[in-house]
């Protein structure tokens, strides 16, 4: 006969390490994929990037989606695939630079999850996705006069993040750092650094 198994609710060890997702938002080139895998392997979470969730639901990439079915079709898959993330369990969650702009995504954010904004400068931003062809947004001729557009529209939005971190030329693992103190200050959110994380 199985012995019955007792679980003692204050044994921390029985707790989830992280008790709500943690949404990470800002502009394209802004590390959300970057930022977001670190701090998962510092917080012992799986980390998932939304695009790449709306990519498999979809069966092709966003490219492909924006070319094929036009923006407004993207970004209804992107609040889908939003809302079902933000009802799994807790996790790193990379949400497209786009994602927060959408006041029900917010709303639903704001309710499930902490959201974190790694804030960048136009430079910064220009200089990480220079190069790169994945972002059907920044194809245009201009794609620093496209990021400066899009900072002037979204920053007043991202600004409505629980927590703000500036990412810059600082090392990722700084950055990283700052948004976990930042998490571990607030009430709202239990997280649980891996052991011999910095
Ligand atoms: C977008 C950002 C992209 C992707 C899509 C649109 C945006 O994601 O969702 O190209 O509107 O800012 P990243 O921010 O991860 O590059």
């Amino acid at each position: 006969m199985n012995k019955a198994v007792e679980i003692n609710k204050d044994d921390v060890s029985a707790q989830p390490v992280l008790s709500r997702t943690i949404v990470l938002v800002g502009l394209m080139g802004a590390g959300k994929s970057c930022i977001g895998r670190r701090l998962a392997q510092r917080l012992n979470v799986s980390f998932v990037d939304a695009d790449t969730e709306i990519e498999q639901a979809a069966g092709c990439t966003v490219a492909e989606i924006f070319e094929k079915y036009g923006e407004a079709a993207f970004r209804d898959g992107e609040r889908r695939v939003m809302v079902r993330l933000l009802q799994g369990t807790p996790t790193i969650l990379a949400a497209g630079g786009g994602a927060f702009m959408d006041a029900e995504t917010r709303r639903l954010i704001r309710e499930h999850a902490v959201s974190v904004w790694l804030r960048a400068d136009l430079d910064t931003l220009t200089a990480r996705t220079k190069g790169r062809g994945h972002r059907p947004l920044l194809n245009g001729a201009d794609p620093r006069e496209t990021l400066a557009k899009l900072m002037d529209v979204r920053y007043p939005v991202y600004a409505e993040a629980d927590i703000a971190v500036d990412t810059g030329a600082d090392n990722p693992n700084v950055t990283c750092t700052r948004v976990i103190e930042a998490l571990v200050e607030r009430s709202d959110v239990r997280v649980q650094p891996a052991a011999g994380s910095p």
